[in-house]
């Protein structure tokens, strides 16, 4: 069979790439290997689907060339989204951090909704269980499949990254671009619990379950969020957020386990409760195991004998500067993202088109262009779905 377009990869950016190209007037083919479409969007934001951020900004975005991202999410923005998802009638609330969410258990199912009826409106054919076996390109492309062979003059990759291959994640994209000579920025695990040497879980075993406010950074890059302790090491949206930024085992992390005291937070303390140790002190602004594992490693004296120096040195050290050297990640099985992917240097930032070969194009996650945590891997996932479904 014939299209204009065919669109492989059911998921955020390849429904909403094809809903703008059929309602182009093209005629489009999406073609998804799990049994229904949108797996991840269903899953997302613990069943919320947290579907985009009013703070979108292309610095919240992690590639290689940081300047790619802006042309789709300048022309194609977060309000262009809240617009369609408003016209669709769905609830939806600020949480956080300008992180939207929908309203009500399974509401993300509404967005997958949305997105089938505006493919509908625009006559696009939605084929699942359609697993590829090959893509070939001659005159038109020819994509091989377990329903047959279709053939169309464009052919979009929007099958994702790595992760959580149990929904249905597979490299296909990095395959097409080795096919086609297009390059690829390494992926690795993003957003992604950190794990942590032997020697660390020792005293974070003790704290699984221990969650606390955290400003976690790597050089100038910070997050001011929740870091939990888990029984393989840290996790919470400041450790995701920062483990997108973590590339190598070398890198350490500064945490500052008070964001809100200053160094001198123990000469303070001393002030007033001089009879009472640090752990005591601690144990008031911060989760009381939390205190006693920070203090363990120094002599458990009365705030009162100790000299105001050593306690300025106690809390930089310890407590506002502290460093810890993750070991890994928990890998693809818990990463929300995929960071790294088709190297956008062979993309044009207006279209997604790949510069090397006219007529194929790369669009969401499979591309290196990474989100922070808080809907912004969603509207990446739009914005370049939008700049594609009006060339593709
Ligand atoms: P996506 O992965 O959505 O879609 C790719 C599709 O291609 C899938 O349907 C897949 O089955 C299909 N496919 C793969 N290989 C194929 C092949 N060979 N043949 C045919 N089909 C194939 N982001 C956010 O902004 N807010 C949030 O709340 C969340 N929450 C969240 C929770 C969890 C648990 C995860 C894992 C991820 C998130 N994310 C998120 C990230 C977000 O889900 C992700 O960035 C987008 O879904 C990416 O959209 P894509 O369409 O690029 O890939």
């Amino acid at each position: 069979m014939t299209f204009d377009t065919i669109i492989i990869g059911g998921g955020a950016a390849g429904l909403y790439c094809a809903m703008h190209a059929g309602q182009r007037g093209r005629r489009v083919l999406v073609l998804e290997h799990n049994a229904e479409v949108g797996a991840k969007i269903l899953i997302s934001g613990g069943g919320r689907c947290n579907f985009t951020n009013l703070g979108v900004a292309p610095d919240r975005f992690l590639a290689t060339n940081p300047h790619f991202a802006r042309s789709a999410l300048a022309r194609h923005t977060q309000h262009d989204f809240i617009a369609m998802v408003r016209k669709h009638g769905i609830d939806f609330y600020e949480k956080t951090l300008g992180q939207l969410f929908c309203e009500g258990p399974r509401s993300s199912q509404k967005i997958v909704r949305m997105l089938l009826d505006e493919c509908a409106a625009g006559g696009v054919d939605v084929r699942t269980e359609c697993a590829v076996s090959s893509v070939k390109l001659s005159e038109r492309f020819t994509v091989e499949t377990s329903a047959g062979a279709f053939d169309s003059e464009t052919l979009v990759i929007a099958t994702g990254g790595l992760s959580i291959p149990k929904l249905g994640a597979t490299p296909f994209a990095y395959r097409v671009a080795e096919q086609f000579g297009i390059p690829l920025v390494a992926p690795r695990a993003g957003l992604v619990p950190l794990t942590f040497n032997e020697q660390d879980m020792t005293w974070m075993r003790a704290l699984s379950g221990v969650s606390t406010d955290v400003r976690v950074s790597i050089g100038k890059t910070a997050f001011r969020e929740a870091a939990l302790f888990t029984h393989k090491g840290l996790s919470g949206p400041a450790i995701l957020q920062i483990s997108s930024y973590w590339a190598t085992p070398t890198t350490y992390l500064e945490v500052d386990w008070l964001p809100d005291a200053s160094e001198d937070v123990l000469v303070a303390a001393k002030r007033v409760q001089p009879n009472a140790l640090p752990k005591t002190a601690l144990s008031h602004v911060l989760p009381e195991r939390l205190a006693t594992v920070l203090c363990a490693a120094h002599p458990p004296r009365p705030l009162g004998e100790w000299k105001d120096e050593a306690l300025i040195t106690f809390a930089q050290r310890t407590l506002k500067r502290a460093l810890l050297k993750p070991h890994g990640t928990e890998g693809y099985a818990k990463a929300e993202v995929t960071v790294g992917g088709i190297d956008t240097n062979a993309l044009s930032q207006q279209t997604m088109e790949t510069r090397a070969v006219p007529g194929l194009f790369f669009i969401g996650e499979a591309v290196d262009v990474t989100g922070w945590l808080g809907g912004y891997n969603f509207q990446w996932a739009w914005s370049s779905g939008w700049a594609a479904g009006q060339a593709c």
